[in-house]
């Protein structure tokens, strides 16, 4: 076994993100070669979780050819992150905005699951609740009774640490505000509340943080999302009409702020129920979420069912990809996270400079 043998196998893997041929981007490595043991080493950009497994298996593949009774390694790490360049929420790698023009299409329960896919990939998320009069993820989360508990960073600062539950950190608006005193939120104090939010939340280092936007294309949402920079925004969209116009008009605030659409989710695309998981019933219409994103230029995420577990779940505080993550619903949320993962990973290729590595030969 030498190393242009392996070269020569791997010369075809490429990302399967961003088509990137390793090899000729000088991203592989050779770390150890002999004939019982080799370790590669493939330096990507993150979020790296949802790529390790078929880069891989590809890997594999390939060097199997080679010799059926040497030990391979392959080893994917994290390419150095250019600084991030943004005042607020430093140390927070990639920020995903959940949001709908509409209420009641299910953000905060698509959002939840998001969370907890991503976090069954590795990778450190929290989820941010961003709704002051309807704040959800205290529900969802099983955290209807939780504070903020304060924490002293390094330089002294006393800033508020978010609730950790099922491996994912939350802070929600439910958690500062008490819900009956919530509807007298107004102006200076809500300016106040979502300060606290953002600027006095100690998250910690983490490769994704889930914002989870109230309804509406408002003041607040606009706030909301020229106060946070985000990667993109994922939105929300049930199949009926009425639905879409509203959803439409989100599209569009987010384009005129800037902040990319990640792509559109039809949630309760159809009905299935648990005692028929052979049915599937179109009880809101057909075809909403495929539309706006035709008509938006948007790219079309995939369509949540609409299922007696997934409600149950939300309401029972543990979001249905934790609870069962066999499930229809939990796979369709799976395969729509593995799609922004993927897309987020493909934009921080393009806005962030591959440095040269040397392959050691
Ligand atoms: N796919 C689904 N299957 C079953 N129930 C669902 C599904 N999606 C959402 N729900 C339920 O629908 C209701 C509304 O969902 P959710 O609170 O997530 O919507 P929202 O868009 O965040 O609402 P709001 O605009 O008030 O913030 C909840 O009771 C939730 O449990
Ligand atoms: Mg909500």
């Amino acid at each position: 076994m030498n190393e242009n043998q392996i070269l020569t196998a791997l010369k075809d893997i490429c990302d399967p993100d961003t088509g990137v041929n390793f090899i000729e981007s000088k991203a592989l490595d050779i770390v150890e070669c002999s004939d019982d043991f080799v370790r590669i080493r493939i330096k990507i950009q993150q979020p790296i979780y949802s790529a390790v497994k078929p880069i891989n298996d590809s890997c594999i593949a390939e060097l199997r050819k080679l010799s059926a009774d040497t030990h391979f390694e392959i080893l994917i790490t994290e390419l150095p992150q250019a600084p991030i360049n943004r005042a607020l929420l430093t140390e927070v790698k990639n920020i995903i905005a959940v949001a709908s023009g509409k209420g009641g299409v299910g953000k905060s329960s698509i959002a939840s699951n998001i969370a907890a896919a991503i976090s069954k990939t590795g990778a450190k998320v929290g989820i941010l609740d961003g709704d002051v009069y309807g704040p959800s993820q205290p529900t969802m989360f099983g955290l209807e009774n939780a504070k903020l508990d304060a924490i002293q960073t390094g330089d002294g600062q006393v800033l508020a640490k978010p609730v950790k539950k099922y491996g994912i950190e939350v802070a929600s608006m439910g958690f500062i505000v008490e819900q009956a005193d919530a509807v007298i939120v107004r102006g200076p104090m809500l300016a106040g509340y979502f300060s606290m939010l953002f600027e006095q939340i100690h998250w910690g280092t983490l490769d994704f943080l889930v914002f989870d936007l109230p309804p509406g294309t408002g003041d607040i949402q606009l706030t909301l999302t020229q106060k946070i920079p985000l990667s993109g925004a994922v939105i929300i969209t049930t199949p009926q009409d009425i639905s879409v116009v509203d959803v439409r008009r989100s599209v569009s605030m987010f384009k005129k702020v800037n902040v990319d659409i990640l792509g559109i989710v039809e949630n309760m695309s159809y009905f299935v129920p648990d005692d028929m998981p052979d049915k599937k019933y179109a009880i809101f219409g057909e075809g909403g979420g495929a539309r706006i994103a035709e008509e938006t230029g948007s790219d079309f995420l995939g369509q949540v069912p609409f299922t007696m577990q997934m409600r149950e779940a939300n309401d029972g505080g543990m979001p249905i990809v934790i609870k069962d993550s066999d499930s229809i619903t939990s796979q369709s949320i799976i395969e729509i996270t593995n799609k922004i993962m993927s897309k987020v990973r493909k934009k921080n290729y393009e806005t962030s400079q591959v440095p040269e590595m040397t392959i050691s030969i």
